[in-house]
């Protein structure tokens, strides 16, 4: 994947979407994603990969709001959507990998479909926990190989190709995007529709604790 491409497969993608989004058995996973952080009203929230703001919708009232995404076209459709919903959100064009926040800014950052679309889907988590004020939280919305598994099967290799075109990769294992960097999970559990999505729920240590 490269920025290059993701510019122009999301450009052709932002049309239409929000169509291919809400007939995918998405919108539980992504209830259930937010609704982990618990967010409160006065709380600073980012979301990295923004898209169209399909998760705008669920992010409770009060909290304020920032995101950033590399394709002009779906930043726009997701100031369309903040404005249907009177939301307040300061959305701007960026690079996941070196994010235009000093760090930590943010009480919770949200990763959906994002860490199987960017580029060096590491330095994109390690820039959501630099963020992240120490017992912040990371909700991530995926898909990764099965959890432990770092080779994908032939099969998978295969289909690859053809969703990397498509402007994802569904070979990451989350294992090896996450390994080494500070955080602790607090749940990992996959969705009904699928075990390779799955929700998973990070922290960023303060001292040596994690608030659930
Ligand atoms: C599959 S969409 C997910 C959008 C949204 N989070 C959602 O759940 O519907 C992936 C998004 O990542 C964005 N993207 C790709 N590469 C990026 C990068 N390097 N930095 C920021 N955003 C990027 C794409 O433009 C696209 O909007």
């Amino acid at each position: 994947m490269t920025n290059q491409w993701n510019r122009i497969i999301y450009a052709f993608w932002a049309p239409i979407y929000d169509r291919m989004v809400a007939m995918a058995p998405f919108g539980a996973a992504r209830r259930r994603t937010i609704e982990a952080l618990k967010l409160k009203p006065g709380q600073k929230v980012l979301l990295i990969g923004v898209g169209t703001g399909a998760d705008l919708p669920l992010v409770p009232e009060g909290v304020e709001i920032a995101g950033i995404d590399l394709s002009d076209a779906m930043l726009s459709r997701a100031r369309r959507t903040a404005g249907q919903l009177g939301k307040v959100a300061n959305l701007r064009q960026g690079d996941a990998r070196s994010l235009p926040f000093a760090d930590r800014q943010f009480d919770a950052v949200i990763l959906t479909l994002i860490l199987s679309v960017v580029p060096e889907p590491r330095r994109c988590l390690a820039e959501a926990l630099r963020v992240l004020r120490p017992g912040g939280h990371v909700a991530v919305f995926d898909k990764f190989l099965p959890a432990g598994k770092r080779r994908p099967s032939c099969l998978r290799r295969i289909l690859n190709i053809l969703t990397r075109v498509f402007g994802t990769d569904i070979n990451r294992s989350f294992e090896e995007i996450a390994g080494g960097q500070k955080y602790e999970v607090l749940s990992d559990e996959p969705t009904p529709f699928s075990s390779s999505y799955r929700i998973i729920l990070l922290c960023v240590p303060k001292a040596s604790e994690c608030p659930a």
